[in-house]
Formats: C-alpha cells, structure tokens, sequence
C-alpha cells in the first residue's frame, strides 16, 4: 500500500488525479480501453478537477473510456439532484467528456433490486473489469456503502446505510428523513477485483478511519482495511486526516524518495 501525504486538499486532488492518469496511460500502452471506477461525495471532487483537463488532452487515451459508479441510493429517482445518477453526470460524465452510455449507475429505481445488481457486475465484467477504482472513505471506516460489518467477498447488493452514514450524508438533503436508508453498492469483493485504487481522504474528522485503513487490523469493523490486501492500492491524504497515522515520516521519505522506476507524482504535467 502506498501513502501519499499532502499539505492541501488541492495538492491530494493533483496527486491523485496523477495517480489515476498513470494508471489509465499505462492500460492504454497495453492496447486497452481505460475503465474508471467512480465515487461521488466530496472527497474525489478535486482530484476530478485536476484529472479533467489531462482527460480533454489525451483523448487519444480516454475517447472511448468508460466509467462505473460505486454507488446509487435505494427509491431515489434517477433525475432527483442528489441521485448519484445526477451526482455523477454532473461530476464525472459531463467534465471528462464520456459518452453517457458508457458510464454505469446501479440501478437504485428498479423494481428488481437483485436482478440489477446482477447486471451491474455483468457490465463491469463485460468491460474488461475496472482499471483504477477511485474510492472515498466513510467516517465509520465504509468504502462505496459497505457499512461496518460488511463481507470482504460481497458482490454488488442492497445494503442498509448506518445512521452514521445518514447523518454524514444530510448535508445534501433538506432533512435526516429525506436521506434514503438503502442503496445498492459494489461489494468489498468487487472493489477488490478493481485493478489499482486510489483512495482520498481530506480533513480530521477522517484520521480515525484512515488509522484503521493503514495501520489498523484488517476487519470488517473497518471495512477499508481490506485495502491492505490489494496489490495497487495508493492512498492520498491531507496531513490532518494522516494525523493518527505512526509511520507518517517514513510515507514523506519514501515520495521524497520515489525510484525512477515507481515515479508518477509528474503525470499531469
Ligand atoms: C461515494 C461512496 C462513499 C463516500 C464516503 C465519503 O460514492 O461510496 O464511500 O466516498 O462516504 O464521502 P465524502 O467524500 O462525502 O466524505
């Protein structure tokens, strides 16, 4: 596992957008499409930024490249603001230039759930599988909506969000009532599948959760520290969400340090 500890939130924006059109180029070299994993909520917005203006140069890389959410909330219609249908259309879709109907939403609307959560794994299979997931993280430690307690083989299914997460989330809606109590997620099994990740974190009320990523047990009770088995996974964070972490100096040296070989902090220039 890489860690990558920034000052700023702009700067884990840039590093990681970097990260991400590595991963990208290199699948390009290897004569594929790239396949993004998506995640909405606030945490990937900067690196989006950041990643957009590279993806509109190199569209000889990303024309035909296609994108699956992590995510969608249970009985929220499509075109409600909030649906993570909207949420991605107006973060992802529509600044990176991907054509629509290569980009996937479970279908949260569907009258049935399983069935489309069946063929949300089917399209990701069918596209080769996912190249870099890029993942925000819970509070309570969740990556997509697997909550505490989650199966490290889960597929994609209807999970039921904590109170916890409800409440995180409030801010996007008028009030706790109107936040859905389900969703329809991709599994720990499906993230994990997921060639590379690239996880962000910003702020202190994440240091907890980002303790128990990287240093922590691997247990379901912090269902990210499965990342720990996960052959590429880097995780860019601010120094106050890296602030529980004990081996924060050794994770500058190593950057400060990067082999030629492993370097890709310079992508986006
Ligand atoms: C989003 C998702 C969630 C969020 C997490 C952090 O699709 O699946 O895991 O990444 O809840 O949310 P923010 O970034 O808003 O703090």
């Amino acid at each position: 596992m890489e860690v990558v500890i920034a000052p700023t939130a702009d700067e884990v924006g840039r590093l990681a957008a970097a990260k991400v059109a590595q991963v990208c180029r290199s699948t390009a070299e290897t004569g594929r499409t790239p396949v993004l994993g998506v995640a909405t909520g606030s945490s990937p917005l900067g690196l989006y930024a950041s990643l957009a203006p590279w993806i509109n140069r190199h569209r000889d890389i990303m024309r035909d490249a296609s994108a699956f959410a992590l995510d969608e909330y249970v009985g929220l219609p499509k075109d409600h603001p909030e649906s993570y249908a909207s949420v991605i259309a107006r973060t992802v879709t529509e600044p990176f230039g991907l054509d629509p109907s290569r980009v996937h939403v479970p279908d949260g609307s569907a009258d049935d759930l399983n069935a489309a959560a069946q063929a949300f794994e089917d399209a990701i299979t069918a596209a080769g599988g996912v190249d870099v997931q890029i993942l925000g993280i819970g509070s309570n430690g969740h990556i997509g909506f697997n909550e505490p307690g989650s199966s490290f083989g889960s597929r994609t299914r209807v999970k039921t969000l904590t109170e916890q997460t409800r409440r995180d989330n409030q801010r996007f809606f008028d009030s706790l009532d109107a936040v859905p109590t389900h969703c329809l997620t991709q599994g720990l099994g499906t993230i994990m599948d997921a060639r590379h990740v690239v996880l962000v974190a910003q702020g202190a009320a994440k240091a907890d959760a980002i303790a128990a990523l990287v240093e922590g047990p691997v247990t379901a009770s912090c269902p990210a520290s499965i990342l720990q088995f996960h052959r590429h996974a880097t995780i860019v964070i601010t120094d106050d969400a890296a602030s529980g972490l004990t081996a924060a100096a050794h994770n500058h040296y190593q950057l400060d340090n990067l082999p030629e070989v492993q370097r890709w902090t310079h992508e986006l220039e």
